[in-house]
């Protein structure tokens, strides 16, 4: 039986242990795995640890300055914070193929990554939010048969100069257990119950060419429809909610003026593993209110969609 007052001290000693007069390098990215590894490392050995955080752009609304204020603020760790926004719009100026952009992304993360950690001194391990399932290959999400349906990103293979051994703390933990250790490590529980969400986040939900302005628009919808979820009390029901921006205007109405903006759509689904999943059936109230909301609140959008596909034949995300 797993108790978790016994695991965290027994993961200190060990961390402290492994690590010993080095220095741990942790990439955060505002998701459940890497903040609740952040959190016990710290625990264990406070200013050794430094963090790296990559803003993309393509985050949710909100999400750089909650992780800044959070993690260096609230936890006091050592944080460096890379703002890469413009460089990752650059890089997607023009792309439209999905390969492409999560290619560009991807490839764009590690070179910041790395960058950023060669800024922070002698490193002598790199911490992974690892959980048993990544291990045991056919569990996982990305180990399946969707990573060669689509590029999933991850920090990769190590960079030849860079000597770091691995620190991976989670990796005899289930998600509920990881769950059930960031509360109790004190991480907000916004966090801990938190959706997966890809690692070229709103990347691969702007369909089409990904801009600032399109992405700031896909902030707004995404954060008003997790909004209306929660309020509605169905957050831990569904597996994963999302919102995708169309590359289709549409025309409309409003007041008496006619518009022509964006189309964007809402999907969300239940899943044991994100191998397969079934369509959420969203109370059409809880519909009706995001659409309302989303067309009066969020200026380049006047049509809102639901999206009833399962996985199979259609994948969690469009991209
Ligand atoms: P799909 O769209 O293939 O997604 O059905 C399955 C699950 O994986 C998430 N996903 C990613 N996670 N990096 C990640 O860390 C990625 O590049 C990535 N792409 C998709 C997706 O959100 C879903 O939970």
């Amino acid at each position: 039986d797993w108790n978790m007052g016994n695991f965290i001290n027994e993961a200190i000693e060990s961390i402290r242990k492994e690590v010993g007069d080095g220095q741990v390098l942790c990439g955060l990215s505002g998701g459940v795995d890497s903040s609740v590894a952040a959190v016990l490392i710290h625990r264990a050995i406070g200013d050794k640890l430094v963090c790296v955080f990559v803003n993309n752009g393509m985050l949710r609304k909100n999400e750089a300055q909650n992780v800044l204020d959070l993690f260096g603020k609230h936890f006091n760790m050592r944080l460096q914070y890379a703002d890469a926004e413009d460089a990752f719009l650059s890089a997607l100026k023009g792309k439209t193929d999905p390969e492409d952009k999560r290619k560009t992304i991807g490839k764009l993360f590690v070179d910041t990554f790395y960058n950023e950690a060669r800024k922070c001194g002698d490193i002598t391990h790199l911490a992974q939010g690892t959980l048993y399932p990544d291990i045991v290959e056919s569990k996982s999400p990305f180990g399946g048969p969707t990573s060669t349906i689509k590029s999933h990103h991850n920090v990769g293979g190590l960079p030849e100069d860079l000597k770091w051994k691995l620190l991976e703390p989670l990796k005899e933990l289930f998600k509920d257990e990881v769950r059930e250790l960031g509360r109790e490590l004190g991480l907000p529980e916004e966090l801990v119950d938190r959706h997966p969400f890809p690692g070229p986040g709103l990347g691969v939900r702007c369909i089409g060419e990904v801009t600032k302005e399109r992405l700031d628009t896909l902030r707004d919808v995404d954060a008003i429809f997790i909004d209306e979820i929660r309020k509605a009390g169905l957050y831990h029901e569904i597996w994963q909610a999302l919102a995708d921006l169309l590359p289709v205007k549409s025309v409309g109405v409003q007041g008496d003026e006619r518009t022509y903006r964006e189309v964007c759509t809402l999907r969300a689904v239940t899943s044991q593993d994100a191998m397969t999943a079934d369509w959420y059936h969203l109370p059409y109230d809880v519909m009706q209110r995001c659409a309302s909301r989303i067309c009066n609140e969020v200026k380049g959008v006047n049509r809102v969609l639901y999206d009833i596909t399962s996985k199979p034949p259609a994948t969690i995300e469009w991209e």
